[in-house]
C-alpha cells in the first residue's frame, strides 16, 4: 500500500466572503472519501483585507445551504507570502486574483511558487466553462449570481478531484 501523501489546497478570491469560501466548502464535501491517498488540507483566502475575520456573505451562506454545503464556520483572511510555502496549489477564482497571486509569487523570489498558482475554471471538465475563465464576482449583483457561482465551482471541483486522483 502506498503511503498517504499530504496535499494542501488554497482557494483564493478578492474578499474571501463569496467565491473562495464556497470553493472551500464545496471541494471539502465533494472530495471526502474520494481521495484516500491524500491527506488534504483545504483552506481559502482573499487577496484583499476588506473583510478580515468576517463570516461568508449571508447570500453566499444561503445559496450554499440550499445545495447542502455549510459555510457558517468559515472566516475571512488575507493571502500571505507564507501561503506559497504552506500550500501545494493556490487556486484563483478569476483572472484578476490569478494575476495578483502571480505577482505575489514572483515577490517571494522562489520560482517554484509561480507554478503553484492556478485558475480554477481551467479544471472544469466542460469546455464551455473552461472558456469562461472567471468565476464572476457576485458581490454587487443579484441572488442568481450566487447560484451560478456554485454551478461553476461544482464543475471545477469535479475536474480537480479527478486530477488529484492521478497524484501518486
Ligand atoms: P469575493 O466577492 O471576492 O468572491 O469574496 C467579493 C466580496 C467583497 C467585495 C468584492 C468581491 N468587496 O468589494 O467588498
Amino acid at each position: 500500500m502506498s503511503p498517504v501523501k499530504p496535499f494542501a489546497l488554497l482557494f483564493v478570491c478578492l474578499g474571501n466572503i463569496c467565491r473562495s469560501p464556497t470553493a472551500e466548502g464545496v471541494f471539502r464535501q465533494r472530495s471526502e472519501n474520494r481521495l484516500p491517498h491524500l491527506n488534504l488540507t483545504i483552506d481559502s483566502a482573499g487577496t484583499s483585507a476588506y473583510h478580515l475575520g468576517e463570516k461568508p456573505d449571508p447570500r453566499t451562506i444561503r445559496a450554499a445551504q440550499k445545495r447542502g454545503y455549510d459555510l457558517t464556520q468559515l472566516r475571512a483572511r488575507q493571502v500571505t507570502a507564507k501561503d506559497f510555502d504552506r500550500f501545494d496549489l493556490l487556486i484563483a477564482m478569476d483572472s484578476s486574483n490569478y494575476q495578483n497571486l502571480l505577482d505575489m509569487a514572483r515577490c517571494t523570489g522562489n520560482l517554484a511558487h509561480i507554478d503553484k498558482v492556478k485558475l480554477f475554471l481551467d479544471y472544469s471538465p466542460s469546455s464551455d466553462i473552461r472558456d469562461i475563465k472567471d468565476v464572476p464576482d457576485p458581490y454587487y449583483g443579484g441572488i442568481e449570481g450566487f447560484d451560478r457561482v456554485i454551478d461553476l465551482i461544482e464543475s471545477s471541483s469535479n475536474g480537480l478531484i479527478e486530477q488529484l486522483g492521478l497524484i501518486r
